[in-house]
């Protein structure tokens, strides 16, 4: 072994000591690179230390119990995924904050203090493999409906969702009910906190109740929540102070914010760039860039890995803090690519992992062969 392997075989053991993540395959230690791969580098997010630049964004399993309580299948399904300990940052999919907000059956819940007990198992599966684990909580506003919720959908305007043209005409919430919005918000981001999760994450995108509010396509107020894109964030920037105050200063805040609608009228980069700098000072540990109305898919989904790199590219020029791109990314040397080009820090992999689980073990050991 030449002196430079023996340098960097060191160095990878002494760091896999220091994050407590000796590789327990010994198959993946043997073919660790001889060249540090950037996907395999450390991250240190406010006061979140991630061991690699691998996460697994949240993606909903429909497996809750039907009142939205930690089921067998789910601990059984975040245990399979995260079983070998190669991802990094896991962010599990996303709960409602209150029954109004609810979107789908056997959707997770984070909505009251009996589902605690739950949330703790399944922090628990995951860290027990190593990854961390960050809640990604959410309100479906207009997006939920009486037949899931027995309740009128809301939103903050009395408009139809933009992807449901002459759907449900929502109810338009009051300012005492975005006061009431935010606090279950914050309650949620307590109890996720309490079950030991090392962060929460806002779900701001994919045409839910934050980004109706964000959208000046589904947001028609003419109060301080509506008009310019500060005004359309204040609810995000409430959102996260009552967090602060519940959760305490050191409890990290993540933000999936759907960046760009891809339509006439609909929230555009430049305003995401603002507002990205306005989360940043508002104490947020990482950015986690999607799309808005259109979903997580980029409009005529040209399936290029990292579609959504130009605006992510685009948000980490703007910020110091780091931000994670997912989209269309099946294999580890594209996310060690947009890495290098500078398109983020963090890469998600959704279905490439929710189809095969042994994807991030073939696929990070994949990154080391061929080295000289
Ligand atoms: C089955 C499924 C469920 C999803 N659920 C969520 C979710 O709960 N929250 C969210 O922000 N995105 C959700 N997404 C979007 C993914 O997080 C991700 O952005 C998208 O799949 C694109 O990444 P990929 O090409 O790596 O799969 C979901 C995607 C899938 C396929």
């Amino acid at each position: 072994m030449s002196i430079p392997e023996v340098a960097s075989r060191l160095v990878a053991f002494v760091q896999d000591m220091m994050l407590g993540t000796v590789p327990a395959s010994k198959k993946f230690y043997k073919g660790r690179c001889i060249r540090m791969k950037l996907l395999l580098e450390p991250l240190k997010a406010g006061n979140l230390l991630l061991k690699n630049r691998l996460v697994m964004p949240p993606m909903a399993t429909s497996k809750a119990d039907a009142d939205g309580k930690v089921s067998r299948a789910i601990l059984d399904y975040y245990d399979e995924k995260t079983r070998g300990g190669r991802i990094g940052l896991v962010i599990t999919e996303h709960s409602f904050v209150n029954p109004q907000g609810k979107v789908s059956p056997n959707q997770l819940s984070v909505a009251d203090d009996s589902v605690v007990e739950g949330l703790k198992e399944l922090a628990d599966v995951i860290h027990r493999h190593g990854s961390l684990a960050v809640s990604q909580i959410n309100h479906a506003g207009s997006v939920s409906s009486a037949e899931i919720t027995g309740l009128a959908p809301l939103a903050p305007s009395a408009v139809s969702h933009p992807n449901k043209k002459g759907g449900t005409v929502p109810h338009e919430l009051t300012k005492p009910e975005i006061g009431g919005i935010v606090s279950d918000f914050a309650n949620a981001a307590r109890r996720v906190k309490e079950a030991g999760f090392d962060g929460v994450e806002l779900h701001a995108a994919h045409g839910f109740l934050l980004h109706q509010f964000y959208s000046p396509l589904s947001n028609l107020r003419a109060d301080d929540y509506g008009g310019n894109w500060e005004n359309r964030i204040r609810l995000h920037l409430e959102v996260i102070s009552a967090i602060r105050k519940i959760t305490g200063d050191d409890f990290p805040i993540l933000v999936r914010l759907g960046a760009s609608d891809y339509r006439e009228g609909g929230v555009t980069i430049q305003e995401s760039e603002a507002a990205a700098q306005a989360f940043e000072n508002s104490g947020v540990s990482i950015l986690d860039i999607s799309g808005g109305m259109n979903g997580s898919s980029v409009p005529g989904g040209d399936g290029l890995p990292g579609y959504f790199a130009p605006l992510s590219s685009a948000i980490k020029k703007k910020v110091g803090i780091p931000v994670i791109l997912t989209g269309g990314i099946t294999q580890a040397q594209d996310a060690e690519r947009l890495l290098e080009e500078g398109a983020a820090d963090l890469i998600g992999v959704g279905r490439a992992i929710l189809n095969d689980s042994g994807w991030a073990e073939k696929e990070l050991a994949s990154l080391c062969q061929n080295q000289g």
